[in-house]
């Protein structure tokens, strides 16, 4: 029995920096406490894991604004301007785990809010990715998610629009999204800033499921994209496990399978990932 690994499974590549910025902090050693300004990935286990070697999660502004000292992690979703304010006010070290490509999304929104556009994003309304998003602009910003709202949305005579995209957005959804609002003629100038990491894995999970025996998806119970990888590769394999970890993993195969596929979500770490490959292929 084959087992393989789809491509592009776990981290993305703003997750891993992020993992990557926390370890080069606990390894320093030193006294200062840190912190990580919500849950630095979306894996408990991980979490967890970072909690035991020294980084304690921060739930709210309230609780950034009581620091006295230390080092705060900024996870790769990014974060408001005011919060950069409230750790300069703190007096507090800063590391900065923003995904390249969400500040990329900050400096454009920045840059057309101060020359007065309207800046609209493509998104959901609540995810931090979006609250950060928000926060970079100086006037009117609208978080737009589905048909309706495009279809209800008004603007004042003269008004320029911006649009740009939350990076996990579905990109036939965002163009269609983009067409209700081009139809309505207004001034817009669009930017796509969809990352292309969630979908080259939903791809790659795709094209494995279709030719696996049996397929394991591997993610946090809480991680939307690793639900929709199971829905893909249900969709495609109808012997499908969603586990978090091995000891979730319940398999019973028959001896007819010939192809295992293993695929796991943005939040997964490789080792785990590597766990169930290896007890796959030792145990069948
Ligand atoms: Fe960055 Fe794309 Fe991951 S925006 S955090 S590389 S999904």
């Amino acid at each position: 029995m084959e087992v393989v690994r789809a491509e592009s499974a776990g981290f993305c590549f703003g997750v891993e920096k992020a993992m990557e910025k926390a370890y080069e902090q606990i390894e320093k050693k030193e006294e200062k406490k840190i912190y990580s300004f919500g849950p630095l990935i979306h894996n408990d286990q991980v979490v967890k894991e970072l909690g035991e070697k020294g980084i304690t999660v921060l739930g709210s502004e309230e609780e950034l604004k009581q620091l006295k000292e230390g080092t705060v992690i900024i996870r790769s979703h990014g974060v408001s301007r005011d919060i950069y304010h409230i750790l300069e006010e703190r007096g507090v070290e800063c590391v900065d785990a923003t995904c390249p490509f969400v500040k990329r999304i900050h400096k454009i929104v920045e840059r057309e809010s101060s020359q007065g556009k309207q800046i609209i994003i493509i998104g959901n309304d609540g995810h931090p990715e979006v609250e950060g998003i928000k926060g970079w602009c100086q006037g009117r910003v609208s978080v737009i998610e589905k048909k309706e709202d495009a279809e209800n949305f008004t603007l004042e005579e003269g008004e320029k629009i911006c649009i740009v995209s939350q990076t996990t957005f579905n990109y036939n959804k965002f163009q269609e999204l983009v067409e209700i609002f081009k139809k309505k003629g207004y001034d817009i100038s669009v930017v796509n800033t969809i990352c292309n990491a969630t979908e080259e894995r939903q791809t790659a999970a795709r094209e494995l499921a279709a030719r696996a025996d049996a397929m394991i998806v591997i993610g946090g119970t809480h991680s939307s994209n690793t639900r929709k990888l199971y829905e893909i590769c249900k969709s495609e394999c109808e012997n499908t496990y969603f586990i978090q970890t091995l000891d979730d993993l319940d398999l019973d195969l028959p001896k007819s399978v010939r192809l295992v596929g293993i695929t796991a979500g943005a939040s997964t770490p490789n080792n785990i990932i590597e766990e169930v490959q290896n007890y796959v292929r030792i145990n069948f």
